[in-house]
């Protein structure tokens, strides 16, 4: 069945202070702050990815569907690109701390095979690592006990990015369905990014749990242990919800998005819009 669902999109500004040096293990423990640094440091070249797919995959579809797309797409590229700034000031204070971000060269060197892709591909990769993002980000605001020992300004930046995550989970996704891309590609290419981002994620938080010299402690251990396989741990929440996205029917709107909603309306000071909410309706399967 086909629905007409509207996406508003707003780019905002997230007013916290960047400038102060973080913690060391601002996140609580070693290894909880190495795994959110090796993420924020794949946001600034991984989302600059979504952003090129996407703008091609724009270019791509035929007048009518892009005059339709469009005030969408430009409401995603600027939720991105502002996740990006914050992300590489961000990532600055961990280089200024001695880590090194390999993961950033990985994903610049796979930038040429992307590329070369048909565009539908390429916007399925986007939307497939969007999934991964937005389980992420649903994680993360039902559980604000995961960075309760963050400085208040570092929770919201992550909460932030969390909120934004989900509202435009389903941009990259309807752009893949409007441009012609069919189920078994969706899913075959989900098969390929999924192991390649745990993977990816993996190399750089155990290289920044060495440049942190934590990684050889029992304690770093025992934390990772109960952080990723814990009854309420991310990898024992995240993986059933993961696996959503392999079904015929899946959409990401079909996911709860009040969480993000709520958070948004409770730090509207916090987080003023600097592009103002656009709409656009786009086909969802239901
Ligand atoms: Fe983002
Ligand atoms: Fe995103």
């Amino acid at each position: 069945m086909t629905a007409t669902v509207s996406t508003d999109l707003t780019v905002r500004h997230l007013g916290i202070d960047l400038d102060t040096p973080l913690p060391r293990h601002w996140a609580g423990d070693a290894f909880r702050t190495a795994f959110f640094n090796a993420l924020s440091m794949s946001f600034p070249a991984g989302e600059q990815m979504f952003i090129d797919s996407l703008k091609k995959g724009l270019t791509a579809l035929p007048a009518a569907e892009r005059a339709r797309f469009e005030p969408e797409v430009r409401g995603f590229i600027g939720q991105e690109a502002t996740h990006r700034h914050v992300h590489a000031r961000f990532n600055a204070h961990l280089e200024r701390q001695g880590l090194v971000n390999a993961w950033a060269l990985r994903i610049q060197s796979r930038r040429a095979q992307v590329e070369a892709l048909d565009v539908r591909n390429w916007v399925a990769v986007t939307a497939a690592t969007e999934h991964l993002t937005a389980v992420f980000a649903e994680y993360l605001l039902a559980r604000p006990g995961v960075l309760a020992a963050a400085p208040e300004r570092l929770q919201q930046l992550w909460q932030w990015h969390s909120a934004e995550e989900i509202e435009h989970r389903s941009t990259a996704f309807e752009l893949y369905g409007a441009l012609g891309g069919g189920t078994a590609w969706r899913v075959g290419m989900f098969r390929v990014v999924l192991p390649m981002f745990l993977l990816d994620a993996a190399r750089q938080t155990l290289n920044n749990l060495w440049h942190d010299g934590s990684w050889w402690k029992p304690t770093t251990w025992s934390a990772a242990a109960r952080f990723m396989f814990g009854r309420d741990g991310f990898l024992t929440v995240s993986r059933p919800l993961w696996k959503r996205y392999r079904q015929a029917d899946f959409h990401p709107a079909q996911a709860d998005d009040s969480l993000s909603r709520r958070w948004l309306a409770d730090h509207a000071a916090l987080v003023p819009a600097v592009m103002p909410a656009v709409s656009a309706g786009a086909p969802a399967r239901t």
